[in-house]
């Protein structure tokens, strides 16, 4: 129907006639003079309606927000005085010559000729057609089919197999519960939605396909936040024969690529690595936000005399930790704001925050320094603060003590805020991998071993015979790529040998029985000649989350779900009639 799209007219049509299609994003009447700015997914073009075409114009005269309209019209320069250099079409307008209404709209519920969304979430996500065409939310979606075209460019110049795997699967254990489908045709069995191709794609390199790759859809039964949906996409890779090494260059490249071509941005080359020992004590996470210099330093060694036991209690703990975290700067926070950053780490189980104020130690000493716990401190202990630290007259000091866990969690993410609110946050990109990741992680509460990435993640060469001794200690073939605090994609070199993933089952408290109820079909599969192989899942709508500037992964995706996982548009999930339950041998038992 249409000749151009609105957004992309300038100057260089001047003269043209053109047919466009659309929205009314606004109409305005000026004295005698109808404006309408059409909008379609390109952008806006003004269009002026004359009174002299009399029927023409008193068709414009009924068009209202959100009409579609088909126009027919000349392109012109704006009369002097009237350009608007904010819009790409500014330099232009179009004098209506025809006008058809193509439909009509109620008043829409979300104000559109507006750039911010105004309206809450729940009426953003209710009405999502209309939401999706703020031009915001169409540069997101752009983006992000910009990106999985780059990737899937990239991985098919590199000889990768775009292969489908099943979404009526059974039950993988990425560590979040799994959403269930009833069988009609098995009677009180039930098809797990995947959590991850994991398991697919390792069957793909033992049938010799070398190297894979998938857009695919993941379902996981867990509680939500900013970054986490129940439905998410991964860019999921697998390849055979290459080590972790080649693998990581590989990816880092794609990566590059990628910020190079959509964002224009350069990453560094190579990305940096830490080891998850560095980066939870530095960072006290996993996935470390390199824009911000500020760091934990250890400090249990000077503190496990002192007379105060919410600090020497953890620094003699094996399980504890005592950390400094020192803010430049940071004596000019008020009383008030400590205390906000107290309330803050206790969301995340610190008992309290305790600090010294650094006001004239280069004069004064000791007496220069303004703390609630000063008492508590010999001078040995606030020498070797101070002198560990490296604090300047003007800092400030905060302290954590507790279980390892509690002031990783809390301190990292105090490190984090910190950057926000006082504006240390470096800009730019930060990407970087975390390696050598531990085997297993000890549950306390179930008093058992548990995988850190997935009981398919080969342990290092070099500690395979040592595994049952001290599976603690034991360190994988695994790595994540973080980008600005973001864990943007995880993966790892596989176990290919039979007899060594029946141990790793083994240490992770799977029975025999067990293994081969949920992964019979794969132990077996590692009997025919399985090739060494390793693969990646990059988190694609973090990823478009990121490099669009969004704050919530909702917002890069077309239809997502709320935080209690509903979908507020088509109100899924939702009742069943009785017939599918009887065909499925299912009944709801009331509740209680
Ligand atoms: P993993 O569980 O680490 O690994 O997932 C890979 C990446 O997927 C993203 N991600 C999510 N994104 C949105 N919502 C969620 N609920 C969610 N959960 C995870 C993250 C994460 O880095 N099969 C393995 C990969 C492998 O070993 O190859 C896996 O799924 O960005
Ligand atoms: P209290 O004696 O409980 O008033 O604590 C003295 C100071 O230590 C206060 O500033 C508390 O915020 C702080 N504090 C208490 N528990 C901890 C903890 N586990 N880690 C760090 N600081 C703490």
């Amino acid at each position: 129907m249409r000749t151009h799209y609105c957004g992309d007219l300038n100057a260089s049509h001047d003269g043209e006639e053109v047919v466009l299609c659309g929205w009314a994003h606004r109409r305005r009447d000026h004295g005698g003079v109808i404006f309408i700015d059409l909008r379609d997914r390109q952008g806006l073009v003004q269009v002026v309606f004359d009174p002299d075409r009399a029927e023409v114009f008193q068709r414009a005269e009924q068009v209202r927000s959100e009409y579609v309209l088909e126009i027919r019209g000349r392109v012109r320069p704006r009369p002097e005085g009237t350009l608007n250099p904010d819009l790409p079409t500014g330099a232009i307008e179009i004098l209506g010559l025809d006008l058809e209404i193509l439909n009509a709209s109620e008043t829409p519920p979300i104000q559109l000729d507006s750039h911010t969304a105004d309206a809450s979430e729940e009426i953003r996500l209710r009405y999502r057609y209309l939401d999706l065409r703020r031009p915001e939310m169409q540069a997101r979606l752009r983006t992000r089919s910009q990106v999985t075209q780059t990737m899937r460019r990239f991985l098919d110049a590199q000889g990768f197999l775009d292969v489908e795997t099943p979404i009526l699967t059974k039950s993988t254990p990425e560590g979040a519960r799994d959403y269930l489908v009833p069988s009609r045709t098995h009677p009180g069995e039930f098809f797990a939605l995947p959590q991850s191709p994991q398991l697919f794609k390792q069957l793909l390199m033992m049938s010799g396909m070398d190297r894979y790759y998938q857009i695919a859809r993941c379902f996981r039964d867990e509680d939500l936040r900013a970054d986490r949906q129940p439905e998410f996409t991964q860019l999921d890779i697998e390849v055979s024969f290459m080590s972790e090494d080649a693998l990581m260059g590989l990816m880092e490249e794609m990566i590059r690529g990628l910020f190079q071509e959509v964002s224009g941005v350069e990453l560094p080359n190579p990305f940096p690595r830490l080891s998850y020992a560095e980066s939870m004590r530095r960072f006290g996470s996993d996935r470390p936000d390199l824009r911000v210099a500020l760091e934990l330093i250890d400090v249990a060694d000077l503190m496990d005399e002192v007379d105060f036991k919410v600090f020497s209690g953890p620094a003699r703990d094996p399980e504890g930790r005592v950390v400094a975290l020192r803010l430049p700067k940071g004596g000019e926070l008020t009383r008030k704001e400590i205390d906000g950053y107290t309330q803050f780490v206790g969301i995340y189980g610190a008992k309290g925050l305790a600090y010294i104020k650094v006001n004239e130690w280069a004069a004064k000493g000791r007496e220069g320094l303004q703390s609630p716990i000063l008492k508590f401190l010999p001078d040995s202990a606030v020498q070797g603060i101070m002198e560990r630290t490296a604090a300047e007259d003007g800092d400030l000091i905060f302290f954590g003590a507790d279980k390892a866990r509690v002031v990783n969690e809390s301190i990292g993410a105090l490190r984090v805020k910190l950057g926000q609110d006082l504006k240390l946050m470096e800009a730019g990109w930060r990407p970087l991998w975390v390696v050598d990741f531990p085997m297993f992680e000890h549950d306390a509460n179930a008093n058992r071993w548990v995988a850190l990435h997935h009981p398919f993640t080969a342990p290092k060469e070099a500690q395979l015979d040592t595994l049952e001794q001290d599976p603690g200690a034991c360190l994988s073939r695994a790595y994540d790529m973080v980008l600005n605090g973001t864990e943007i994609g995880g993966g790892s070199i596989r176990i290919h040998r039979e007899a060594v993933q029946r141990r790793v089952f083994k240490l992770l408290n799977i029975t025999d029985e067990q293994a081969e109820d949920r992964f019979g079909f794969l132990l077996k599969a590692l009997k025919f000649g399985c090739p060494p192989h390793g693969g990646i899942a990059f988190g694609l709508d973090r990823l478009v989350m990121l490099m669009t500037g969004a704050t919530s992964i909702r917002d890069v995706m077309a239809f997502p779900k709320t935080q209690t996982a509903a979908c507020l548009l088509t109100d899924a999930p939702s009742a069943v009639d009785d017939n599918q339950l009887k065909e499925l041998a299912l009944r709801i038992r009331p509740r209680a």
